[in-house]
């Protein structure tokens, strides 16, 4: 049984991330959907909504073997109590590169037995991240197109109550 962490803020989860997350599930037996709690980046959804939405969108897609969960501290930690083989993570363009290098490099020097692997989202999404999304929303954009519909509806409501 082969575990995978898909590790991020998701602040909110977008279609890049989903795409990301199918290619994961046709490479391992399960994955793991990590949802960092103690982010640095003061996310606009709290861990449980962005828990919750992701919770919906795999229930929704009826996607097989995949869960959602939050975590605090190290995530090779988090990896280990979850007896998971491997990181998961997006590479969307070369700006991408520098910061998962030294993130990946770190994290070997703590588990060398869990591999970071690297995978490429359709290339129709190597311009998106969650922070355009938010941007969009706040000023009156179109971002259907880049997010589930459950968090385009959540993404309208919270910026309608801000
Ligand atoms: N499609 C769309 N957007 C994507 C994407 C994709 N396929 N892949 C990444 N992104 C975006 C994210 O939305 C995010 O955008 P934002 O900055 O606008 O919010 C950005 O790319 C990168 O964020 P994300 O993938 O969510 O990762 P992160 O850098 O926020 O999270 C952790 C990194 C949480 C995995 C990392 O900090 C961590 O492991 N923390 C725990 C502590 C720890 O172990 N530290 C040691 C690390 S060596």
């Amino acid at each position: 049984m082969k575990i995978a962490l898909y590790p991020g803020t998701f602040d909110p989860i977008t279609n890049g991330h989903l795409d990301v997350l199918e290619r994961a599930m046709e490479l391992f037996d399960k994955v793991i959907v990590t949802v960092a709690r103690n982010s640095t980046k003061a996310p606009l959804f709290d861990e449980q909504e962005r828990v919750e939405l992701i919770r919906e969108i795999i229930k929704r897609n009826r996607y097989k073997n995949v869960s959602v969960e939050s975590f605090d501290g190290l995530l090779v930690h988090f990896a280990r109590k979850k007896k998971a083989v491997a990181l998961i993570r997006g590479l969307r363009a070369i700006s991408d590169f520098e910061y998962e290098f030294q993130m990946a490099l770190m994290n070997r020097t703590q588990a060398n037995k869990i591999f970071t692997v690297f995978l490429m989202p359709h290339e129709k999404y190597t311009y998106l991240n969650s922070s355009i999304v938010r941007e969009l929303a706040r000023l009156g954009g179109d971002f259907k197109d880049f997010v589930p519909l459950n968090v385009y509806k959540r993404l309208k409501e919270k910026i309608g109550l801000t």
